[in-house]
C-alpha cells in the first residue's frame, strides 16, 4: 500500500540540504572555513538570536512548526563550543532591546537595532579561535530594499561590530542572513577571513548553515547574481522605483550580460561564483554539434582534499551581428554528486540552439520578429562561474532563423535603448538606439482570432466528471452553463474563502451553487512560494526562499523538495500554490528578490519548472507569477515598465517560457502592474499570443489579488475587468462573493454592449474547467481517492485548523453588526478559538466583550486578539468580582471580507457572554 503521509523528517533533511546547498562562500582566507573540531566559537550580532526565515508579504507567511536558527544549531553542535558569556551580553541587551516587529504587512524594518559592541566583548573575540558575526535583512512585497545604511548597506553600528571584531578575531566568519544581495564593500576595508551569504533559509536555515559552518556539507553555492562595488554601478538603478514609468533602457544587458561585456571592473563578485572546502578541475569539450542542439561534455575532478559537489557552469560568446549580444550567455548547467578527492564524474549538457538565439525585434537582420542565430564564430565557455569559465571550443553558423513569430506586445513610446558594439582590440561599447515601437493592434489582432460562440443549451444532465470520462466534450458542458454562471467563475473568492481549505488565498470554479449542480468543484489556492501560507494558523512547513533554491544550481534537489510540497498541499486539499515566484532580479533593491531566483532568465526558469514538474506529481499546478516585468513594489500597480519587445522575450518572459515548455505550468498570475502602456492582466498579446499560441500553454491565467486593467490609452480601474476575459486572464482574484458582483464590474455590460463574447467567456470557462479536471478538487468531489490516502488528508494533527474548528459569524444584513454568543467559546488559560468572519461593511468596527469573573480587582485576565494571524491587541482586563462589565476597543476591518479573529486566553476564571464588533458609521 503507498504511504500517503507526508514523511516531515525527509522533508525537513531536504530543506535543510537545500539551504546548505544554497549557502555561498565569497571569501575563506586560509581555509578560516569550515569550523574545526573542539574550537571555541564567539557568536556576535544579534540576529544571531532572531533569524530570518523568510521575507515578508504573502511569500513569507507561514505557520511554522519551528524554526531553527543558526545560533540553536551551532547549540546542537557538539563539536564545537560557544562563548556562553557573549551569549549572556547579548541575551540581556536583547531583553532590553526586543524586537522591533514594526507594523506589519509592508511596514517591517529592514533590519534591527545592534549592540554597541564593548570592550569586554572584544575580549571574548580574543578569547575565542573563531568569531562568527551575524547580520540580518528582511524586505519583500509591497517594501523594496533601499539604497542606503540599515538596508542595502550595513549601519554604521554593524560596520563597527565587523571592523573591531576582525581587528582582534583570530578568523572572522561573517555570515549573512538575508533576502538578497546587499552591499560588499566593506569586505575589502576590513578583510574578514570568511564571508557566506546564508540567505533565508526556511525552518529548517539554521542547521543548514551550520552544515555549512561546521564542514558537514561542503560549501557548494553560487551567486545567481552579479555583486558590484556600488549599487549605482547597476545599469538598471537609474530607472528603478519610479512609480509611474519605468524604462527599461538597459534593454538585454541585465545582471551579468551588462557587467561582463561593459563594466567587468566594476564586479565584486561574479554570477556564479561561490567557493569550496576543496577544490575541482574541469575539463571540458564540444561533444556533438548538429543543427538542433549543441552537446557539451565536462569532466570534473575534485583535487582537493575533502568530498564536495561542483556546478558546471557552460555560458556562450555569440557573434555580436547585426543585434549586438552580450559578451556571454549562460545556457547550460549541471551539479555533481558528491564527488570523494580524487574522485571523477563526467557531465553532459546538452544545448538546444534555441538557446544560443536572439531576438530581431527591429527586422535589422532581415526578419523580423524572428529569434535568429546570426553568421560567425560561437564561443563556448566553460566554468565555475561567468568570469573564470574558460573556452572550451567554438564553432561556426551560418544565418538561420531558428523561429518565426509574431510582433507581440512592444513598446508603444519611443526611448533608448542600450546596445553592445565590439571594438577592433576586442572589447565593447555601450551606445544607444532607439526601440523599436509597435505596429500592430493587439485588439484587432483579438477580433480576427475570437472564439467561437456555443449555442447556450441549458443543462442537459452532464456533470464536469463526465468530461473527465470522456462520455461528454468540454464544448457540449460549457454549452450548458448560464452566462451569469460563466461570468461568476471569471470572479474567484476570497481571501479565506469558507468555500475551501481555511486560510487560503483563493477559492475558483464552481463557486455557485449552479454549478456546483453541474459538478463542477472549487478549486483552491494558496500562498506560496516558500511554503504554504493559511491564515487560520494551520501549520506547514516553511521553505528555503528562492534566491538560496537558485543558489543550490542543483534541480535535482529543488525537485524532490517540491516534491514534498506536492504532497503536503494534496493532503491540504489545494490545487495550487501560488508560485514559484520568477521574476528577474533586475536591481538588488527589489523587495521580492528574495521570493524569485536570479538575474539570469535560464536559471530561473530550470529551477522553477523543476518545482512545477515536481509538484505536478500529485496534481497540483503551481501558479508561476508575476507575468510578468513585477521588478520593484513601489508602484507595483502603477507603474509601466517600458520595455522593448527583445528584452521583454529573451530576459522577463524566458524563465516562463521554460516553467511552461519545459516544467509543464498548468497556472500563471498575471502582474498588478502594466508592460509597454497595458496591464497584464489585461493584456490579449501576453495572454493569448505569446503564452498559450506560442508556448502551448493550456492552463490558467490569474490576476494577482485585486489587480486592475485598463483599456488602452486610459488608466487602469477597479471596474475594468472585461479586457481580463478578452486577454484571456480567466480568473479575476479576488471578491467576496463571485455572484454578487460586489466590485461592479464592468463583464456584464461588456458583454451585453458587444465589446465581449460569450464565446470568450466559454473559452475561459473551459480553461478554468480543463484545470479543475486535472486537480485534486474533482477526486474529492466524486469522491474518487482512495480510502487510504482521504485518511490521512482528514487526519488532524494537534496543531491544525479545519473547518469544524471554526466559529462562523457572519455581519446583520441590516446593521452589519457582528455577534458572537459567548456560549460558543473555551475561555480558559492556554485555550484559543477562532472566530471565521464574514463582513459585508469594511471599515472600522468597535469590539465590544461583554464578561466577567468571579476574581477580584487585582486579578489579571489577558486575551489577545490575532487577525489573520497578526496579533492586534491584548485586551487585559482585571477581576470583576463576579459583575458582568464591557470592555471596547477600536478594530479595523477595512481590507477583505473574510477574516480569522484568534482569541487566545492567558488566564482562568473568566466567562464572555458575548463579544459584538459593531461599525463606527
Ligand atoms: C501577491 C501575490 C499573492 C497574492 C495572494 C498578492 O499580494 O502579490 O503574490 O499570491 O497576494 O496572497
Amino acid at each position: 500500500m503507498k504511504n500517503y503521509k507526508l514523511d516531515l523528517e525527509r522533508y525537513a533533511v531536504l530543506a535543510r540540504q537545500a539551504t546548505a546547498e544554497g549557502c555561498v562562500l565569497l571569501e575563506n582566507e586560509g581555509q578560516a572555513l569550515p569550523l574545526r573540531e573542539g574550537e571555541r566559537v564567539a557568536v556576535f550580532g544579534r540576529m544571531a538570536f532572531h533569524y530570518y526565515k523568510s521575507g515578508l508579504g504573502s511569500g513569507g507567511l507561514v505557520n511554522t512548526r519551528y524554526v531553527v536558527g543558526i545560533l540553536d544549531a551551532l547549540k546542537d553542535c557538539k563539536e564545537i563550543r560557544l562563548d556562553e558569556k557573549l551569549m549572556g551580553i547579548y541575551e540581556d541587551w536583547i531583553r532590553e532591546n526586543p524586537f522591533d516587529e514594526g507594523q506589519g504587512w509592508g511596514r517591517v524594518p529592514w533590519c534591527q537595532k545592534e549592540m554597541e559592541v564593548t570592550d569586554e566583548m572584544l575580549g571574548c573575540a580574543r578569547d575565542n579561535d573563531v568569531s562568527l558575526v551575524i547580520i540580518g535583512r528582511t524586505a519583500g512585497e509591497d517594501q523594496d530594499n533601499n539604497a542606503g545604511p540599515g538596508s542595502y548597506c550595513l549601519t554604521e553600528t554593524e560596520e563597527d561590530m565587523i571592523r573591531r571584531v576582525c581587528q582582534v578575531s583570530k578568523r572572522t566568519v561573517v555570515v549573512l542572513n538575508v533576502g538578497n544581495i546587499i552591499d560588499m564593500s566593506w569586505v575589502k576595508k576590513y578583510h574578514p577571513q570568511a564571508v557566506l551569504y546564508a540567505w533565508q533559509g526556511g525552518q529548517e536555515g539554521g542547521n543548514g548553515v551550520a552544515d555549512v559552518l561546521t564542514g558537514k556539507v561542503c560549501a557548494c553555492g553560487k551567486l545567481t547574481d552579479t555583486i558590484a562595488q556600488s549599487i549605482e554601478d547597476y545599469p538598471s538603478t537609474e530607472n528603478f522605483g519610479n512609480p509611474f514609468k519605468n524604462y527599461y533602457k538597459e534593454d538585454i544587458y541585465v545582471g551579468y550580460r551588462y557587467f561582463e561585456t561593459f563594466a567587468k571592473d566594476k564586479v565584486l563578485y561574479p554570477f556564479g561564483y561561490g567557493l569550496s572546502y576543496t577544490s575541482f578541475g574541469i575539463k571540458a569539450e564540444i561533444l556533438k554539434n548538429s543543427e538542433e542542439e549543441l552537446t557539451v561534455a565536462a569532466e570534473v575532478v575534485n583535487t582537493g582534499a575533502v568530498k564536495g559537489k561542483e556546478v558546471v557552469q557552460v555560458y556562450a560568446k555569440v557573434p555580436q551581428g547585426k543585434l549586438g549580444n552580450p559578451a556571454r550567455r549562460l545556457i547550460g548547467f549541471a551539479k555533481t554528486g558528491e564527488l570523494k578527492p580524487g574522485e571523477k564524474e563526467e557531465v553532459v549538457i546538452v544545448i538546444p540552439k534555441y538557446d544560443l538565439a536572439s531576438y530581431d525585434d527591429s527586422g535589422v537582420t532581415g526578419h523580423k520578429s524572428c529569434y535568429v542565430l546570426e553568421e560567425g564564430t560561437y564561443e563556448i565557455f566553460v566554468g565555475s562561474d561567468v568570469r573564470s569559465a574558460e573556452s572550451a571550443g567554438c564553432y561556426e553558423e551560418k544565418f538561420r532563423v531558428v523561429e518565426k513569430l509574431q510582433e507581440a506586445c512592444a513598446p508603444v513610446e519611443k526611448f533608448s535603448r542600450m546596445k553592445a558594439v565590439l571594438m577592433p582590440d576586442g572589447s565593447y561599447r555601450a551606445v544607444t538606439e532607439e526601440v523599436p515601437v509597435r505596429t500592430v493592434d493587439p485588439q484587432e489582432r483579438r477580433k480576427q482570432n475570437l472564439p467561437e460562440t456555443l449555442a447556450y443549451t441549458g443543462d442537459k444532465g452532464y456533470k464536469l466528471v463526465d468530461v473527465l470520462d470522456g462520455k461528454v466534450s468540454m464544448e457540449n458542458f460549457v454549452a450548458q452553463i448560464r452566462e451569469e454562471d460563466l461570468i461568476a467563475m471569471f470572479r474567484g473568492e476570497g481571501m479565506c474563502s469558507p468555500k475551501v481549505t481555511p486560510g487560503t488565498a483563493a477559492a475558483f470554479g464552481g463557486v455557485t451553487e449552479s454549478m456546483k449542480a453541474l459538478g463542477i468543484p472549487v478549486g483552491c489556492c494558496a500562498d506560496g512560494p516558500s511554503g504554504i501560507r493559511m491564515d487560520c494558523g494551520t501549520k506547514a512547513f516553511s521553505l528555503p526562499n528562492g534566491t538560496a533554491l537558485g543558489c543550490t544550481f542543483n534541480t535535482e534537489l529543488v525537485g524532490d523538495l517540491y516534491e514534498m510540497t506536492g504532497k503536503e498541499l494534496r493532503l491540504n486539499k489545494i490545487d495550487s500554490l501560488l508560485g514559484p515566484g520568477m521574476n528577474i532580479h533586475r536591481n538588488p533593491l527589489n523587495g521580492r528578490n528574495f521570493e524569485y531566483i536570479s538575474e539570469d532568465p535560464l536559471l530561473t526558469g530550470r529551477i522553477c519548472a523543476a518545482q512545477v514538474k515536481a509538484m505536478a506529481k500529485s496534481g497540483i499546478g503551481s501558479t508561476i507569477k508575476h507575468f510578468c516585468g513585477n521588478n520593484q513594489e513601489v508602484g507595483r500597480s502603477t507603474s509601466d515598465s517600458v520595455m522593448s519587445e527583445r528584452c521583454l522575450r529573451e530576459i522577463y518572459l524566458k524563465g516562463f517560457e521554460m516553467a511552461v515548455r519545459e516544467g509543464g505550468a498548468r497556472s500563471v498570475m498575471t502582474t498588478y502592474g502594466s508592460v509597454n502602456g497595458l496591464w497584464t492582466a489585461g493584456s490579449y498579446d501576453l495572454c493569448t499570443t505569446i503564452l498559450r499560441k506560442e508556448w502551448g500553454f493550456e492552463g490558467i491565467v490569474m490576476t494577482d489579488w485585486w489587480a486592475k486593467s485598463n483599456y488602452e490609452g486610459h488608466q487602469a480601474a477597479v471596474q475594468v475587468k472585461a479586457p481580463m476575459v478578452a486577454a484571456q486572464n480567466d480568473i479575476y482574484m479576488v471578491v467576496s462573493d463571485a455572484k454578487a458582483n460586489p466590485e461592479k464590474d464592468d463583464v456584464e455590460e461588456m458583454l451585453h454592449a458587444g465589446k465581449l463574447t460569450l464565446g470568450e467567456l466559454q473559452r475561459n470557462g473551459a480553461n478554468i474547467l480543463g484545470f479543475l479536471l486535472k486537480s485534486p478538487s474533482i477526486l474529492l468531489l466524486t469522491d474518487r481517492i482512495c480510502a487510504e490516502e482521504l485518511e490521512v488528508m482528514n487526519t488532524k494533527e494537534a496543531d491544525d485548523v479545519d473547518a469544524g474548528d471554526l466559529i462562523a459569524i457572519t455581519s446583520d444584513p441590516e446593521t452589519q453588526e457582528m455577534v458572537v454568543d459567548g456560549s460558543l467559546l473555551h475561555p480558559a488559560k492556554g485555550n484559543t478559538d477562532i472566530l471565521a468572519v464574514t463582513n459585508d461593511y469594511m471599515g472600522e468596527f468597535t469590539v465590544k466583550f461583554v464578561l466577567r469573573s468571579e476574581l477580584g480587582e487585582l486579578a489579571q485576565l489577558p486575551i489577545s486578539v490575532f487577525m489573520d494571524n497578526i496579533h492586534k491587541m491584548t485586551v487585559s482586563v482585571q477581576g470583576t468580582n463576579g459583575k458582568w462589565v464591557e470592555e471596547s476597543r477600536p478594530f479595523d476591518m477595512s481590507f477583505g471580507h473574510n477574516h480569522y479573529i484568534k482569541l487566545y486566553y492567558g488566564a482562568d476564571n473568566l466567562e464572555i457572554k458575548e463579544i459584538l464588533f459593531i461599525p463606527n458609521r
